[in-house]
């Protein structure tokens, strides 16, 4: 296959509503994406994910789309995305949108003008459960008089992909938006999708609870994803599939690759961001899922994102040491990582008091969702979620040459420079309790000592690349490395 442009690149998630306002009104929006892409091509990543962008009553922030090749005002225009595809490509960075496939808003005129698009029942058929919420994933509709399916909020009706014409409906936003250079799409829960047909009873599993197997997990979502990529490898260069593929199984994960390779191009590994930053429970889910993927597949490792919150705060407590330790691990798996907009600083959850809570999640997502803090002052006015803390911000980190930030753009430059460390063969290496070494092809061995007692690794042979305390870089070793609790190193082997 041509180009597979991702398998080398550090992607970047931007919450657009978070990242950069242009116009002060305390909403980030496209054109300030447009204006920050000076500090993300210094930074050097290759793509911006943009969470959805298109009109929506923002029950759920966008993930309720009611217009899907257009833009949200509060964001700007069509223009305005045109510009920032174009200026970002000018810079080498390429633009992803978020597709929302499983659903849309009640306020898509579909859902109105063509109810046939939804799934529909006389009486509640099912145990299914709304994911937010709890209660019953169905809800009574007046006008119709007939019970429709939500399997999020009561606002984002599922749709019914048994009907042969939402496929189609689906194939021309995607190629609205692929026409107009956009690189790709992050995929909303790809694993959903298709619903079981004769919507049987999810299995209710004694002391582990509900198992969407029948609504979700359908094994007729496969073939969409088949069909996309099939569509998006007709551009040139493909364009990206990357999904929101939430299984813990991680066989079931694999499969959305697909048996022959013909389905997501990436998949982000949440099994990863459900163990603790510990090197045994780290180490042993890489290794599953280096075991379990199929030979051509390349996951995509992330540790942030806006509904699992800062890994800063979720695996460091806020320890910037520690913060490098898992930026580091990020880096240098095989695999391609995403950077949730302010993991660079080591940015950790916002706090956002009850009066200021906007999502609808329980718990709520918002302290993961708080504005970029570009500067001590903020450079915010007023905005959507509380910017409470700017002690981490882009102007003092980039000046100073120690920070959390100087180390992620060492750490993706050293990346870029040595080939193995995106492209080459993940192989364990062994290391003392809290330690977790890997080699990458035949010339990185990435060495993270996660516990609280010093440890010794031996047989490393090289020069020292980075490490995340900023000392000893440079130096050679010969077999033996000394590694601090909570801190990692890159060696550039020979
Ligand atoms: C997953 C998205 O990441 C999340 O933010 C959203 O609430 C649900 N899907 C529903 O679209």
């Amino acid at each position: 296959m041509s180009d597979r442009w991702w398998r080398d690149a550090v992607l970047y998630q931007v919450y657009p509503r978070s990242f950069a306002d242009s116009n002060g009104d305390g909403v980030g929006d496209l054109a300030g994406v447009t204006e920050r892409l000076e500090y993300l091509e210094w930074l050097g990543v290759d793509a911006v994910w943009l969470n959805p962008v298109h009109p929506s009553p923002n029950v759920d922030w966008g993930y309720d789309v009611s217009d899907y090749t257009g833009i949200h005002p509060d964001l700007g225009t069509l223009e305005d995305l045109d510009r920032l595809v174009s200026e970002a490509n000018a810079r080498g960075i390429r633009v992803l949108l978020d597709l929302v496939p499983n659903h849309t808003s009640a306020q898509h005129p579909w859902f109105r003008q063509r109810p046939d698009f939804y799934v529909w029942a006389d009486d509640v058929p099912n145990n299914w459960e709304s994911i937010f919420g709890g209660g019953s994933a169905w809800e009574y509709d007046d006008e119709r008089g007939q019970y429709y399916l939500h399997n999020f909020a009561v606002e984002q009706p599922d749709l019914n992909w048994w009907n042969p014409e939402v496929a189609p409906e689906f194939e021309r936003i995607l190629r609205f938006w692929f026409d107009r250079g956009v690189a790709g799409f992050r995929i909303d829960v790809a694993h959903a999708i298709y619903k079981d047909r004769e919507l049987r009873d999810d299995p209710v599993i004694p002391g582990l609870g509900m198992r969407r197997r029948y609504s979700m997990f359908r094994p007729e979502t496969h073939k969409i994803l088949q069909r996309w990529r099939t569509l998006a490898e007709t551009y040139d260069p493909p364009r990206l599939l990357l999904g929101e593929a939430y299984s813990l199984d991680v066989e079931q994960w694999a499969g959305y690759f697909g048996e022959h390779g013909d389905e997501l191009d990436l998949a982000f590994a949440f099994m990863l961001t459900h163990a603790d930053l510990d090197a045994a429970q780290m180490r042993t889910v890489v290794a599953e899922i280096e075991a379990a993927l199929p030979a051509d597949a390349w996951p995509c490792w992330m540790g942030s994102n806006h509904d699992i919150g800062r890994l800063a705060t979720r695996w460091a407590n806020g320890d910037d040491a520690r913060v490098r330790c898992a930026l580091m691990m990020l880096l240098t798996l095989r695999g391609t990582p995403c950077l949730y907009y302010g993991d660079e600083l080591g940015l950790t959850a916002g706090d956002v008091p009850a009066s200021r809570i906007l999502d609808v999640a329980e718990p709520s997502r918002d302290p993961g969702r708080t504005p970029m803090p570009w500067s001590a002052e903020g450079d915010w006015h007023d905005p959507w979620l509380p910017l409470a803390d700017t002690s981490r911000n882009v102007e003092d980190q980039r000046a100073d040459s120690d920070s959390t930030l100087q180390f992620t753009r060492d750490l993706i430059a050293l990346r870029r420079r040595i080939g193995d460390l995106h492209g080459g063969a993940y192989v364990e290496l062994d290391a003392p309790d809290g330690a977790w070494a890997w080699r990458r092809g035949g010339r990185a061995v990435v060495a993270l000592n996660l516990g609280d007692d010093e440890v010794e690794l031996v047989d490393i042979h090289g020069a020292i690349a980075l490490t995340t305390s900023r000392s000893h870089e440079g130096e050679v070793v010969s077999g033996r490395l000394l590694l601090p609790p909570s801190s990692g190193v890159i060696v550039e082997t020979v």
